[in-house]
């Protein structure tokens, strides 16, 4: 099961966190890794400790740097990966940070950047990832690819304190399912997960005291709880999984239900307000807006 040997596998952002997770499971589900990572001293030297890691455990990886959201550096990834080992086969989205501020309180540059950074981070490499596969597939080639895509329950709950960052969730879930759509024809499938763990980028607040980890027991945050259903839906059992969404921290994977209609309300002539107010008004009656029936579940 899960069996990755010579696939080729790029991860943004993975010198540490999540991302580092998931380059040594799939090394060690026998893929060559490209550690794709940020140009910045600290990020550079993260990403050659996980290619270090992978080589001491008898695999392949190599590292590759540059801005996950930028065009070039997203051409120059992939370069990397096609010159390096050939072929770039699962592509996983990951990188990305938090610049966290109620609404009325964001800048244009906090919103921005962090929409930037993961929907276009995501925007772009799935771009390279489904050109190179199609590619592919119309010159007669065989195929295997997979994209992985990195949201937050943020999207699905909304996050006050987040709104450029639940936003740019939202827009991943919705790229990534009409990847989904779109590369189904040429066997690709597109997942998202939506993770929790003990990362820098969670080490802070109350995630620092809730991820903490225990002085004894199972570690419930640990990023490697996560990894392995990555390792999964890049495998080729995973090939029939395709447009789904998971929730994934500690023992727990959670399949997300897909957005479903609600009831429906015709009315025998045009709507008026008047007329909405009354349906509508029996259907809300009771109800407590925003909490009721949209909020996290309690645990
Ligand atoms: N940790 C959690 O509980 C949690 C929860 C929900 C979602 N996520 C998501 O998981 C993913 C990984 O987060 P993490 O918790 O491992 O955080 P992390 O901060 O440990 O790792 C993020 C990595 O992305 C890199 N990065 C940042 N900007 C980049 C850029 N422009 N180009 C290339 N690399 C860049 C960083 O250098 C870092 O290594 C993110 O998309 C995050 O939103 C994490």
């Amino acid at each position: 099961m899960g069996d990755l040997t010579g696939k080729v596998a790029i991860i943004t952002g993975s010198g540490r966190g999540l991302g580092r997770a998931e380059a040594l499971e799939f090394a060690k589900l026998g893929a060559r890794v490209v550690v794709s990572e940020i140009d910045r001293p600290e990020a550079k030297e993260a990403a050659e400790s996980v290619v270090e890691e992978i080589k001491g455990l008898g695999g392949e990886a190599i590292a590759a740097y540059g801005d996950c959201a930028d065009t070039n550096d997203s051409q120059n990834l992939f370069k990397t990966a096609i010159d390096t080992f050939g072929d770039v086969n699962i592509m996983v989205n990951n990188a990305g940070f938090l610049r966290d501020k109620a609404l009325f309180n964001m800048t244009d540059e906090e919103f921005d950047s962090v929409v930037r950074v993961h929907l276009r981070g995501h925007f772009v490499n799935m771009r390279n990832a489904t050109a190179h596969w199609r590619a592919q597939a119309k010159a007669g080639g065989e195929v295997y690819g997979r994209l992985i895509s990195t949201a937050s329950e943020a999207f699905l709950f909304g996050s006050a304190g987040q709104p450029n960052y639940a936003a740019a969730k939202g827009g991943i879930v919705a790229m990534s399912m009409g990847a989904a759509q779109l590369m189904m024809k040429y066997g690709v499938t597109c997942n998202v997960i939506c993770p929790r763990a003990r990362t820098d980028m969670t080490d802070h607040g109350i995630t620092a005291e809730i991820f903490a980890k225990p002085e004894e027991g199972f570690d419930f945050f640990a990023p490697e709880n996560v990894s392995p259903l990555a390792g999964f839906l890049a495998s080729p059992e995973g090939g029939n999984v395709s447009g789904e969404v998971f929730i994934v921290w500690g023992k727990r994977i959670n399949v997300v239900q897909r957005p479903q209609l609600d009831v429906f309300y015709d009315n025998e002539d045009a709507w008026s307000v008047d007329n909405v107010g009354t349906t509508l008004g029996k259907h809300f009656e009771g109800r407590t807006p925003v909490t009721d029936g949209y909020s996290v579940p309690p645990q």
